[in-house]
């Protein structure tokens, strides 16, 4: 029986569709949600447990950023809105982390106050902070100070020699969490220095932690067992030095940040990457036809980022009148790409789980998201008030904000003497951690391919280029009626703090 359209059917009156324009039909259920598998691919050869990517935006993806999502799955792309050595350390420590250990602990040295430590306290909220010779990780450790030491010393200017405590339990570098636990327990201490073979301070672990610390068996992980992490260039040929110090770091993915991928400079910069780190995994983009897409995979493309104009925060399409509907663009650049076996990152315009459903349902492999993410504790920024309510900045990289502090570079403005904003800044509510989000994000994707009636996306892409995965295009009132409507009043809690049942 023909119900519904199929794909080709659907995008062959070549309208501008958008994810919300369409429907999907649903299909049989002979499996449990739990059965779903999420496993997908964003390059030719990077496999994730999960489909979800952060922008590479000022306001979403640092080290914070990258290193959770990686741990639940998904991968994070560092932005270049900085200097080549701040975006290279951030790199440098996702690929350093390991879960439940603080590589990076903030030290003070033997001549240092109690003032200093209260200063500490104050911003960071630490309780234990190790002493080393002389404040840096570079040098012996030689004690640590707790609010023990502390707490009931009147002349906050002593110093740190005279109150630290110098009898210390420490553990040797390459000690398992599980170990690092124990002896913490059997210590009754709240810190475990980890010592490398000279004597200083590899790591610390702290007794606070262990109480988070929890296995992470979908944390996406490169050969040598550490975090992946991607980062993005843009298509300046000065953005080679930045490409050599970031692959110095250990980064696993590049993304070449351009608004309009379909350039001399883009193929230029992918060919310059291929031959000089032909292992190195290269997203292109952005992209919305086949021809920009067949340009860039000859050009050495090995994953293809798809979308203009969609972005919650972008006016790309109001100001240049360039781009296309995101789930037809999705929809024929997957379509080239599938043929020469190249994934497909849909990239802009995510607000809910069912935008990613439709997204991979169009033929992509995974969804970029800058504001889903936005507003999360882990993205860079403080949190303030407004109205009672709690924000976080979130701004396009094209806005007037952004590229005054360097984010011209993805749309050729940087020395533009007059520069047309394709962005705007602004502010997103708080949607807590990204720990609790993303696990609902997944859970909703499983249950949504369970309406669909496939277990895994291989399946998805495989009915949807047979032409049995059937859709339906939705008129306003569909969507009127697809919405919450009617109601005297309701609450829809914000995504990042909707129930999870574990
Ligand atoms: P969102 O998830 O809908 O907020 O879209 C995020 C995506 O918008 C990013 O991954 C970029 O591709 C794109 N983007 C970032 N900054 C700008 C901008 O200033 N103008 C247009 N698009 C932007």
């Amino acid at each position: 029986m023909t119900d519904g359209m199929n794909a080709r059917e659907l995008f062959q009156s070549h309208s501008s569709l958008t994810y919300d324009d369409i429907i999907i039909l649903p299909g049989y259920i002979d499996f449990g949600a739990q059965d779903v598998q999420l496993q997908t691919k964003i390059t030719r050869e990077i496999e994730l447990a999960a489909p979800l990517c952060s922008s590479p935006m000022d306001t979403v993806t640092e080290t914070e950023m990258a290193v959770n999502l990686a741990l639940l799955g998904g991968i994070g792309f560092i932005h270049y809105n900085n200097t080549i050595e701040q975006q290279s350390r951030m790199v440098r420590r996702v690929k350093r982390f390991e879960n439940g250990f603080i590589t990076e602990p903030v030290v003070l040295s033997p001549a240092h106050s109690i003032h200093d430590v209260d200063e500490i306290r104050s911003k960071n909220g630490f309780s234990g902070i190790p002493i080393t010779e002389d404040g840096t990780l570079n040098t012996k450790l030689v004690g640590i100070v707790t609010n023990r030491d502390v707490d009931f010393e009147q002349d906050r200017s002593t110093l740190l020699r005279d109150v630290m405590t110098t009898s210390l339990i420490t553990a040797p570098k390459g000690v398992t969490l599980r170990d690092a636990n124990q002896m913490l327990r059997e210590s009754k201490r709240g810190k475990l220095p980890i010592i490398d073979e000279n004597g200083h301070l590899a790591a610390l672990v702290s007794r606070t932690d262990i109480m988070k610390n929890r296995e992470f068996p979908d944390a996406s992980k490169s050969v040598d067992k550490q975090l992946m992490v991607g980062a993005a260039l843009s298509t300046r040929p000065e953005d080679r030095e930045r490409l050599e110090a970031l692959v110095e770091a250990g980064v696993d993915v590049i993304v070449i940040d351009s608004a309009q991928g379909h350039s001399v400079y883009q193929v230029e910069m992918l060919r310059y990457i291929k031959e000089t780190y032909p292992d190195l995994q290269v997203i292109a983009g952005n992209v919305v036809t086949q021809n920009q897409c067949a340009a860039l995979i000859q050009a050495g493309a090995d994953g293809i980022r798809v979308g203009m104009g969609p972005g919650s925060i972008c006016t790309t399409q109001e100001t240049m009148a360039v781009g296309r509907g995101q789930a037809a663009a999705v929809y024929h650049c997957s379509q080239h790409c599938r043929e020469q076996g190249v994934p497909v990152i849909a990239d802009g315009g995510v607000r809910d789980i069912g935008h990613i459903v439709k997204a991979l349902s169009m033929g992509a492999s995974a969804v970029m998201m800058g504001l889903m993410f936005s507003g999360s504790s882990e993205t860079p920024g403080e949190y303030f008030y407004q109205n009672g309510v709690r924000l976080k900045r979130y701004r396009g990289m094209a806005s007037i904000e952004a590229m005054d502090a360097g984010g011209g570079k993805r749309y050729f403005a940087e020395d533009e003497p007059v520069r047309v904003a394709q962005g705007v800044s602004g502010m997103v509510m708080d949607k807590g951690s990204i720990r609790n989000l993303v696990p609902y994000l997944c859970q909703g994707l499983k249950h949504a391919f369970q309406d669909i009636g496939v277990k895994n996306l291989e399946t998805l892409h495989t009915i949807l280029n047979s032409g049995d995965l059937c859709f339906e295009t939705r008129t306003q009132s569909a969507q009127q009626e697809g919405g919450v409507h009617d109601m005297y009043s309701y609450e829809k809690p914000a995504l990042g703090t909707r129930e999870r049942v574990e």
